[in-house]
């Protein structure tokens, strides 16, 4: 169902697609308990990163070398030719020829979508901008997924910057495939959604509710997806001083928390999460983490045809 398909945006994607990506990650669960498979072996996958990743990068050269498969690519393109001046377009042609899936971050809208057109091998988009990174997504939703056994029905908070977190943008258009009660935007006024994020969302009726203030609505969430204020794309660095450090979740805020509530986080956390908080049973964020590994093995299997 997903063979030779690239991955540009969470909306590219079913509903049922996103749930069969969620049973065959159960499978990658099992697979990485018993150590590992021959299941893309012989196969290649080129990471290009232009812009800095711990989680993303490693996380999908673990999922290929537990497959099997092996690695090639660079993550600091001043290591590349693209130092020499060589244009993106050559650069995908070369990683193309070279490998047999692609995954690229790029701090441009939009360049995913150019490698994809370039490339005849999937083109998995490990982050464009401010705009999507649908392979997070995919693991936040499995992670929710993984521990309600639903999605439909549950209150999603979102906490921190809307404006410019492609993760946290990602994490609401994929929330609009499935049916949540409510979704909780908070943040401060500076750093709501944009304008044409809201359009789309109301677009599809999922039911959004806008607020600058947690403490209104922390007791009916379920969920409490948290959020880095991303200092690199603030166009004026006078507004990032305005809302640094503007909320933290901290053990004296999680007293009004639903018994099984659970706090999730991209990462990388900044300040955002008091370490204390690490310790609850709320927080999620470290398993989410670790979730990146058979999600992504699912999707790499599933692109290349390995598995139906
Ligand atoms: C996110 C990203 O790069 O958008 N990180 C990640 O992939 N886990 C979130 C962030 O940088 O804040």
């Amino acid at each position: 169902m997903l063979k030779g398909r690239d991955i540009l945006s969470i909306l590219d994607f079913k509903r049922n697609e996103i749930e069969h990506i969620f049973e065959v990650s159960n499978e990658m669960k099992k697979i990485l308990e018993k150590g590992k498979s021959n299941l893309l072996e012989g196969k290649i996958l080129a990471t290009a990163f232009f812009e800095p990743s711990t989680r993303t990068k490693l996380s999908f050269e673990t999922a290929m070398q537990r497959l099997g498969g092996s690695v090639i690519g660079f993550s600091e393109p001043s290591t590349s030719s693209i130092a020499k001046g060589e244009n993106i377009s050559d650069t995908i042609r070369m990683l193309d020829s070279y490998a047999d899936i692609i995954v690229i971050r790029h701090r441009l809208e939009g360049v995913a979508k150019l490698a994809a057109e370039i490339a005849n091998s999937p083109v998995i988009n490990g982050g464009d901008g401010t705009h999507n990174h649908p392979t997070q997504s995919m693991i936040d939703l499995y992670t929710i997924w993984d521990k309600f056994e639903k999605i439909d029905g549950l209150n999603v908070c979102i906490l921190g910057d809307l404006k410019y977190g492609r993760a946290a943008i990602s994490f609401m258009y994929g929330l609009t495939l499935f049916d949540p009660k409510k979704v909780f935007l908070v943040s401060p006024q500076l750093l709501k959604i944009r304008q044409e994020v809201r359009d789309f969302l109301k677009s599809t009726g999922l039911n959004i509710y806008e607020t600058e203030s947690l403490e209104e609505v922390l007791s009916d969430c379920d969920v409490l997806y948290v959020t880095r204020i991303q200092k690199e794309r603030f166009p004026d660095p006078t507004e990032y001083e305005k809302v640094k450090g503007s909320y933290r979740i901290n053990i004296e805020i999680l007293k009004n928390a639903k018994d099984d509530l659970i706090i999730l986080h991209p990462l990388p956390r900044i300040d955002e999460i008091d370490m204390n908080v690490d310790y609850t049973k709320y927080a999620y964020y470290f398993k989410q983490a670790a979730n990146g590994v058979p999600v992504r093995m699912a999707l790499l299997s599933l692109l290349l045809g390995a598995i139906e």
